[in-house]
């Protein structure tokens, strides 16, 4: 399919990605260094960091890898000002590390639901709370991957719903707050999407649990890693200028018909443990 964006879209912008050592966010990068801007890839494990970072070098583009916990909020300082010793004031920075697991509420632990809570929601304030000081002072953009989750309550998905719906309305309060700081805000809520680590936790591709995941999606399919990342690039660029304070959601339809068939399926997949 031909590039609807125009080529070197992002040429001089520094972009920080969380999380995108792999699946969705590592997709994000490779597509935002294709279009020109200089990527920071921050992640949990450095060696993956770096691998995803020597790909996008391979291919021509610019990025470096740095590890940080999305939970210590001083380790991520440390790294988003190694990054901006690199690539200078950061033009867009996505907050997209998650974490999640299928369980239902009554057998969740205190600490599992509050991992989650604080992988996703604590850090994603973390996130663009750190580098709030070192976001360039004339124009930024502030994107955070949330879920379909976030407004569509889900069995065996206590934990991520609280935390997504929590991630959505920091993005609407941040856009109140901070437009005065020439800073965008907006989020992303995917649904399922294909090959993504999440997506082979709650349904392997081609298990029954699948073809069950796909009946309750009017498009009858899953979400490509490609399309997310397009909806990424067009909500950092300037074509979507006027665009604030909104979680825009990108599932196929999933969130219409409600997560019953979803739900129940991972209620019998939990379950079945
Ligand atoms: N069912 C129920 N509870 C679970 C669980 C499961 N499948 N997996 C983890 N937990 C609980 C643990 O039992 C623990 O609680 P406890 O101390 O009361 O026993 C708590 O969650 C923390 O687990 P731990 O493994 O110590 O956390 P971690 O920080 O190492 O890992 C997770 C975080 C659990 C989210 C892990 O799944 C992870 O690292 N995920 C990252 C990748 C990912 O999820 N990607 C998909 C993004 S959509």
């Amino acid at each position: 399919m031909a590039d609807v964006f125009q080529p070197g879209l992002l040429r001089g912008q520094h972009a920080i990605i969380t999380g995108a050592g792999s699946g969705i966010n590592q997709h994000i990068a490779e597509r935002f260094a294709a279009q020109g801007a200089a990527v920071s890839i921050v992640g949990r494990n450095l060696e993956r960091a770096e691998a995803a970072a020597a790909t996008i070098v391979a291919r021509g583009g610019q990025a470096r890898g740095h590890s940080a916990d999305v939970r210590d909020f001083d380790a991520l300082a440390r790294a988003f000002a190694q990054a901006v010793a690199d690539h200078g004031p950061v033009d867009i920075c996505i907050a997209g590390a998650a974490g999640n697991f299928v369980s239902d509420a009554a057998s969740m632990s205190s600490n599992g639901f509050r991992t989650v809570i604080d992988i996703d929601l604590v850090g994603t304030f973390n996130t663009f709370r750190a580098v709030l000081p070192m976001l360039n002072p004339e124009e930024s953009h502030l994107l955070a991957i949330s879920a379909v989750q976030s407004g569509m309550p889900t069995a065996a998905q206590a934990h991520v719903c609280a935390a997504k719906a929590g991630i959505d309305m920091l993005v609407r309060t941040l856009s109140i707050e901070w437009a005065g700081r020439g800073i965008r805000c907006n989020g992303i809520a995917p649904g399922p999407v294909a090959d993504t680590e999440g997506m082979n936790r709650l349904a392997p591709g081609g298990s029954a649990s699948w073809d069950r995941l796909l009946q309750g999606i009017p498009l009858q399919r899953a979400g490509r890693r490609d399309e997310i990342a397009d909806l990424a690039l067009f909500l950092c660029s300037g074509a979507a200028r006027y665009i604030h304070g909104t979680v825009i959601a990108i599932d196929g339809g999933q969130s219409n018909l409600g997560s019953l068939p979803f739900g129940a399926m991972l209620l019998e997949s939990a379950s079945a443990r």
